[in-house]
């Protein structure tokens, strides 16, 4: 049996599903670690944008890997990511970094660098982990897997108010086609493509906003946990 404490949940899924902000909350309520990966792939985009390294130029990209030094800080139940000792939650966030995130995270080398923090942590149990495939590669074998998942346009919708409120004006045309790519790239690349695992519950949450998706998502996991004799 895996107390509640040892459980690793997996939540993965395209941009804009809310899997951050869902993941956070179930940690919060579940007294467990959240870990943001794409953070990771984001903190590697912003190091290739900073050193003026273009989003395809692989040889390029891979060069800067020995050069960038990742942490992970739990921080009160949020996630703080410093690279090379800087603090650059907020410098990841920007559209820019999300385009780079994205065309890094094609690279299999990228991906290799990135794996063993993302194993450590998951080896410590007690975490939600939430990215593309932490239930298909990271935690194959996590207790509880869901792919959260909404329309490109629900997801433009949501990202579009969110830049909005951060002050970045980005239309919300640009945001919908930004999002299409991400999914054609995310989704198509030959390591690690996005993609629900095959023991995964699927939810669409369209329709739904946080609080419901947490109530449905907390229900998914507690059904998972009864059926499976998780204590
Ligand atoms: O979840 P996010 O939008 O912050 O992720 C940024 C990018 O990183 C996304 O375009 C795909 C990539 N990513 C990935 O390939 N694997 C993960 N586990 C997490 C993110």
């Amino acid at each position: 049996m895996t107390t509640d404490r040892k459980i690793r949940i997996a939540i993965d899924g395209p941009g804009g599903a809310g899997k951050s902000s869902v993941a956070k909350e179930i940690a919060k309520l579940r007294g467990l670690r959240y870990v943001d990966t794409g953070a990771l792939y984001r903190s590697v985009g912003l190091y290739v944008a900073d050193h003026g390294i273009g989003e395809n130029d692989e040889e390029g990209i891979v060069s800067c890997l020995p050069h960038i030094r990742i942490e992970l800080v739990n921080d009160g139940g949020t996630q703080r990511i410093i690279m090379n000792g800087e603090d650059v939650g907020d410098r990841i966030r920007t559209p820019q970094a999300s385009v780079y995130s994205s065309a890094v995270s094609k690279i299999p080398a990228v991906r290799d660098a990135l794996f063993s923090i993302q194993r450590d942590l998951a080896g410590q149990g007690g975490v939600v982990m939430d990215g593309r495939d932490i239930g298909t590669v990271i935690i194959p074998d996590a207790e509880v897997k869901i792919f959260l998942t909404a329309s490109p346009e629900e997801r433009a919708r949501r990202r579009y108010k969110e830049l909005r409120e951060k002050g970045v004006g980005q239309s919300y045309e640009d945001v919908l086609r930004d999002i299409i790519a991400r999914d054609e790239n995310d989704s198509t690349r030959e390591t690690a493509p996005l993609r629900p695992a095959d023991d995964a519950i699927t939810f669409v949450n369209d329709g739904y906003d946080l609080e419901e998706t947490v109530r449905y998502v907390m229900g998914l996991i507690d059904g998972v946990i009864t059926r499976r004799g998780i204590e």
